[in-house]
């Protein structure tokens, strides 16, 4: 059984990344440029935007974290997202989900220019995915797609489900597996909370990615042998041994799951930090257009 490591196939991405911005400081050009905007406190979502920015600097990208109280209005939102949109320092821009119920999220996607929407959210950019055409693809199935490449998991003519039907997740990885790609050309299918036969349909999949956001849910009795295993599940658990107050728990339950995978990814230690690859693989691609443009 492959352990499918995060850490390892995140660092090939990055080391590559670090090659590429150091050749631009030597040629005397500026760095890319990631602008990220964090509304509350939401611990989760610290965690996360800290460490998006954590990686950009560690890449040698420019990195700009804008706070705001989750009391802010819509339109004080929106005139930050143009601000940065007319700001040609800026390079990408994203605003981490979820936001504050007072603000309209598909508003906010769809204020941030397309052309710097490295989270791959704006209707022209999920468009443009659908159509198999050049964009931003959302981070975390990005990620999925180069941990995937790294470790050379075959996957045409392969039955892949996939449970989680979100924007953020199910519903691209869906379609990136289903793409003529070199990572793709699966039979899709895509479940979710009203599929009556989820343990049946997983039994037939050759590769399963999980991101349905509930602790354990996929359990030894569901897979294949020799099923491929992907748990984009981070749930926070309360458990006071630990040192936070909390554990990190994926959707799969790895210890009996890993007994029947040929392939699995850990979690933490799997797909988050593939997440934060695929995002600086898009700020790279946004600087780029951008110098082009
Ligand atoms: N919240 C959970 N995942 C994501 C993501 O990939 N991007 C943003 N902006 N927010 C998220």
């Amino acid at each position: 059984m492959l352990v499918l490591d995060g850490k390892i196939a995140a660092a090939a991405v990055k080391e590559s990344l670090k090659i590429k911005t150091a050749q631009l400081a030597a040629e005397g050009k500026r760095k890319p440029h990631l602008a990220a905007i964090l509304v509350g406190n939401n611990g989760a979502s610290e965690t996360y935007v800290a460490s998006k920015v954590k990686n950009c600097e560690e890449t040698g990208f420019a990195s700009t974290l804008i706070r705001l109280a989750d009391t802010i209005d819509e339109a004080s939102l929106l005139s930050t997202i143009h601000e940065l949109n007319s700001n040609p320092s800026i390079d990408g821009i994203l605003v981490q989900l979820p936001l504050p119920k007072q603000i309209s999220e598909q508003k906010v996607i769809e204020a941030i220019d397309p052309l710097k929407d490295v989270d791959g959210f704006h209707p022209i950019n999920v468009g443009k995915l659908v159509q198999g055409l050049s964009t931003f693809i959302p981070a975390t199935p990005y990620g999925i797609m180069l941990m995937l490449e790294h470790y050379k998991i075959e996957t045409k003519g392969k039955h892949a489900i996939v449970i989680g039907r979100s924007n953020i997740v199910g519903r691209p990885m869906s379609i990136l597996l289903s793409s003529n790609l070199k990572q793709g050309n699966c039979t899709v299918t895509i479940c979710h909370s009203h599929t009556p036969n989820l343990k049946e349909l997983c039994l037939q999949a050759d590769i399963i990615v999980a991101a349905l956001g509930r602790p354990g849910f996929v359990t030894a009795d569901m897979v294949k042998p020799g099923a491929v295993i992907i748990d984009v599940g981070i749930t926070r658990v309360d458990d006071s041994t630990a040192k936070k107050g909390f554990r990190i728990k994926g959707d799969v339950a790895y210890e009996e799951v890993a007994t029947k995978a040929s392939a699995i990814t850990p979690v933490p230690g799997g797909v988050g930090l593939m997440t934060i690859a695929g995002l600086l693989k898009n700020t790279m691609q946004a600087y780029e257009q951008r110098a082009d443009s």
